[in-house]
């Protein structure tokens, strides 16, 4: 059902298509833009709801737009966002929001001195399998976290301008922070650049964080395995969300370290049942988008999901540092 929110899309490209088909069923999706040729007449065409704008800026002027959505390739989010938050608008922009911490900083600030919504599409927080871990995580089931990894991997798909860590590492390191609920203290990354000078097709990163929980990513397009995985090792189970599953997305495994009084503290493991729990399979891409809405309409933690989001650039910030020094 329509929320009857008033929204505004930039950027119609492979992904944003898929934005603008949620937001027409969820919201009122008044105003559309995007300067590619051939953009136009497609995209008016399917939503004649919408008005066409010639520009950001012409559908900014609407006094009466709620919301924008951008969905413009990684450079220009921080300026768009910044100039729509300015004229007052909320704002879900997709990830990463920003390129540098400083920039995501100072979008957070102008978000909460105006009360205005700044969401990133991190769409994996809204994977039914991922807030299953969450919940595993939270809720103590797992006993203490001590440590997270993701792998992403897959051979292709080969890119020429982002590197791994920017295509394919902004999700599982998310993720991570989403389940962790922490700044890490250090955030290292290696990569090599095996195809194109200055372009890393493989990437391991390290992140350790304050708690003394650490998390590990393989991030990787000339790999011969497909992987989606992320898995938490917990001191009393371990669980695994393996996105390549179909109707196994999490299980969780009853193995453990394990001190029995009668060994004088050797550590010994553990090994019980598997579990396999049912995972919903709404499309997170819908629940994303309702989630927005729902923030817009003032349900929820604006200002938390500004600064989750803030978290996300700070780290990736921390890694492309150490990155392109390494
Ligand atoms: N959440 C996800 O799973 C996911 C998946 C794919 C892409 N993305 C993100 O979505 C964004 C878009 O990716 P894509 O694959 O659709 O790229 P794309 O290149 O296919 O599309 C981008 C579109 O933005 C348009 N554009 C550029 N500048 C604009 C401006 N100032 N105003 C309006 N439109 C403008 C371009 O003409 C193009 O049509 C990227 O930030 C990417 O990281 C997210």
């Amino acid at each position: 059902m329509s929320s009857g929110i008033r929204v505004g899309q930039a950027g119609l490209g492979e992904w944003g298509k898929n934005l603008a088909r949620n937001f027409a069923d969820l919201a009122d999706l008044a105003w559309l833009t995007d300067p590619a040729d051939g953009k136009e007449q497609v995209f008016a065409a399917r939503y004649p709801q919408a008005r066409w704008a010639s520009s950001f800026e012409e559908m900014l002027a609407d006094p009466d737009l709620q919301a924008v959505v951008i969905a413009t390739p990684v450079p220009t989010h921080y300026e768009l966002a910044k100039q729509a938050l300015e004229a007052g608008k909320h704002v879900f922009v997709e990830k990463p929001p920003a390129m540098k911490a400083a920039e995501i900083d100072e979008l957070v600030a102008i978000a909460e001195e105006r009360d205005l919504v700044l969401m990133p599409g991190h769409l994996l927080l809204y994977h039914p399998g991922v807030q299953k871990l969450k919940e595993l995580i939270d809720s103590g089931s797992l006993g203490e976290v001590l440590m997270v990894y993701g792998n992403r991997q897959n051979l292709g798909v080969i890119r020429k301008h982002e590197n791994a860590l920017w295509s394919l590492g902004v999700h599982d390191l998310s993720v991570i922070l989403y389940l962790l609920d922490e700044d890490p203290s250090e955030a290292v990354a290696h990569g090599q650049s095996l195809l194109k000078t200055g372009v890393e097709d493989v990437v391991f990163c390290y992140l350790r964080f304050p708690s003394g929980r650490i998390a590990h990513m393989h991030l990787s397009w000339l790999d011969p395995h497909k992987m989606r995985k992320m898995t938490v090792v917990g001191s009393e189970k371990m669980a695994v969300f393996d996105d390549m599953e179909l109707d196994r997305k999490v299980t969780i495994y009853e193995k453990s370290p394990w001190k029995p009084v009668n060994t004088y503290g050797e550590w010994q493991t553990r090994t019980g049942d598997i579990h396999i729990p049912k995972i919903a399979t709404d499309e997170p891409l819908k629940l994303e988008c309702q989630e927005f809405l729902r923030l817009v309409a003032g349900e929820g933690d604006r200002s938390k999901t500004a600064r989750d989001g803030a978290r996300v650039v700070r780290a990736l910030d921390m890694l492309t540092a150490s990155l392109d020094g390494s």
